[in-house]
């Protein structure tokens, strides 16, 4: 067990302000700060830190709790592990625990054959053994800085080049397919996973190596093979070279398609270039950005297929409140390839004269038309007030409005109420969509959170006494005798609910207030977010008489069962409850 005094210590340690404004944008408002939710997608932040009372809720999505809760949803952790991380943020060793849960250690161990495979693989690259890797990066301009810079590496054509040295330092085989390093035989035994490639590690944010991506330099297989999900690793949350990105004095980021894009704009000295790692961008990819800038150049290649994924991309980024700029890359395939051909300079100043995604989607729309024709123009501009009607600012909407009128001889006034109209049109659907989302709780839910979900829908009168009693005994900690007598643990809805009864009366029970640090340990995620939800409303009152229809509400759901057990007793003891208070607050009034 360790002791409460570490937690106290690393919680003074752990300033809930400092953590979470090291991943999210926060502004003081009076005696909170409020930033964009990390855990869900919006434009107006609803994201709430509580410095007194060291928690975070976010009245969007639902997800609330302490520092270790915010760690832990952040870096998808497990308990131990985010007390370990912070721990090790504050400087602090903790105390050493037997039976270290399996998974934690799994994931240490990975991480660290990640890193020994990144450093052989270089080593590799850099002896006898890696000359053909060597040749073709040479051949794909890339300095031995930017090779030393970005640890890359090479696997040569073998079966167990790497796999039988690994073992070799004591990783086994389970710890090598784990980590996507090795593959399975069926005969027995495994397999190297790259062969015949040169190796970009990929490094998150804390300098773990995640990942890794290989560019084939033969012609069998896939040309890039990347790391599928590991015990450490989730595509869809990581950005190549964002460790690097992250430092640079730029005030936006170049989102790339391919690694050697990345490798050879950061060479040329734009450093804060990132890219996908071989996958479309996710939401989660477009959020983490977003933690670090407020403005992203899309750099995609300039084939049919980088186009439609930059139209996919700008919707996304755009969801996340990012501001877009799209670079058009004239007479090359991709930035790396342009880079090649017309030099540093000649991209700095693409960049400069890169166009607002407005503009790169308006000159899409003149394309499809036929403005020279009546017909054309008025199609064009029917698709244009769609268009601009999704641009936020009015000036910007006016500048783009005033430009294709002059241009196609057309009458302002009745373009601009078309706009106008489509953006009332827009506004409303909009708002509904964020109504439904907040009704529907919080966006990604696990299995067991939507049969929750569900139940809350199926029987909204149970589950709104369900969330009151639980609300009344969070305000009301001398109310745990009347309620542990009243209330069966069973009579509550959910299993979530029922979690934090039975944790609340715990507490109260051993004399000691709800802190959300300790909580925190034994409650699912959900739990701690609804109980954060309650300690951070404001002028909201449930009063014994509410508090007593609710409990009367529960137990004569939970059926025929509990009625018996409960019976008239227990609404007498109530009643006799309920008595005393009344006289206790009488006599308060005296
Ligand atoms: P591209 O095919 O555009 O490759 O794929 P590239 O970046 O120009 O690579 P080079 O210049 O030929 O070496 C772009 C990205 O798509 C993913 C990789 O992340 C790649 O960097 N990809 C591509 C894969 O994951 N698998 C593939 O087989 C191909
Ligand atoms: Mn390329």
């Amino acid at each position: 067990m360790i002791p409460d005094s570490f937690f106290e210590e690393l919680k003074y340690r752990s300033d809930i302000a400092e953590v979470v404004g090291s991943y999210v944008n926060l502004r003081r408002r009076g005696r909170t700060l409020n930033g964009l939710c990390p855990f869900h997608s919006e434009k107006t932040p609803s994201f709430t830190v509580y410095p007194e009372s060291q928690s975070f809720y976010c009245f969007g999505c639902g997800a609330g709790g302490d520092v270790i809760t915010f760690i832990r949803k952040i870096e998808n952790l497990d308990y131990m592990e985010a007390v370990r991380l912070l721990a090790q943020r504050a400087g602090m060793a903790v105390p050493e625990q037997e039976g270290d849960d399996r998974t934690a250690k799994l994931k240490k161990r990975v991480l660290e054959l990640n890193r020994e495979a990144a450093r052989f693989f270089h080593q590799t690259l850099m002896s006898e053994t890696g000359k053909p890797g060597r040749a073709y990066l040479v051949k794909r301009g890339l300095t031995r800085e930017t090779v030393v810079h970005f640890g890359l590496g090479y696997a040569p054509e073998s079966w167990d080049h790497l796999s039988r040295e690994m073992r070799r330092r004591g990783f086994t085989e389970e710890e090598l397919t784990a980590a996507h390093l090795a593959t399975r035989r069926e005969s027995g035994g495994v397999y190297d996973t790259f062969r015949n490639r040169v190796i970009f590690p990929i490094i998150d944010l804390r300098g773990n190596v995640i990942a890794f991506g290989g560019r084939n330099l033969g012609e069998k297989g896939p040309k890039y093979l990347n790391s599928s999900d590991t015990p450490v690793f989730k595509k869809s949350r990581n950005l190549f070279a964002l460790n690097f990105a992250k430092n640079s004095s730029e005030k936006n980021l170049i989102l790339c398609e391919g690694y050697m894009d990345v490798v050879s704009l950061h060479q040329a000295g734009f450093t804060h270039a990132v890219a996908t790692l071989g996958t479309a961008l996710t939401e989660e990819q477009a959020r983490l950005i977003a933690q670090y800038t407020n403005e992203v150049i899309l750099s995609y290649d300039s084939d049919g297929a980088g186009q439609t994924a930059t139209r996919r991309a700008t919707a996304i980024l755009e969801a996340v409140g990012l501001k877009i700029r799209v670079l058009s890359i004239p007479g090359a395939k991709d930035p790396d390839e342009f880079i090649k051909k017309q030099g540093g300079e000649r991209f700095r100043r693409l960049l400069e004269g890169s166009h607002s995604a407005t503009e790169f989607e308006l000159g899409k729309l003149r394309e499809q038309h036929d403005t020279a024709t009546e017909e054309g123009k008025v199609a064009f501009l029917k698709e244009v007030a769609v268009l601009l009607s999704r641009v936020g600012s009015p000036i910007e909407r006016e500048v783009y409005l005033s430009r294709i009128c002059r241009d196609l001889g057309v009458d302002k006034a009745a373009v601009q109420a078309q706009v106008e109209r489509e953006y009332r049109r827009r506004r409303g659907a909009d708002r509904k969509r964020e109504e439904r989302e907040l009704t529907a709780g919080k966006p990604k839910l696990r299995a067991a959170d939507r049969e929750e979900e569900l139940l809350f829908r199926q029987e909204p009168r149970k589950a709104r006494a369900e969330e009151r009693i639980l609300f009344y005994l969070t305000r009301h900690p001398d109310s745990w005798q009347m309620l542990q007598k009243m209330l069966p643990e069973e009579a509550l809805l959910t299993e979530t609910g029922r979690s934090l009864y039975r944790a609340l009366i715990g507490r109260f029970a051993e004399g000691r207030p709800i802190e959300l640090a300790t909580l925190s340990a034994e409650l699912s995620e959900t739990a701690v977010s609804r109980l954060t939800g309650w300690l951070v409303t404001e002028g909201v009152n449930v009063t014994r008489e509410e508090a007593e229809d609710c409990v009367r509400c529960l137990n004569e759901a939970a059926g025929q069962k509990t009625k018996e057990e409960i019976g008239s007793s227990s609404e007498e003891d109530l009643l006799r409850y309920i008595e005393a208070i009344r006289e206790a607050k009488d006599k308060k009034g005296e």
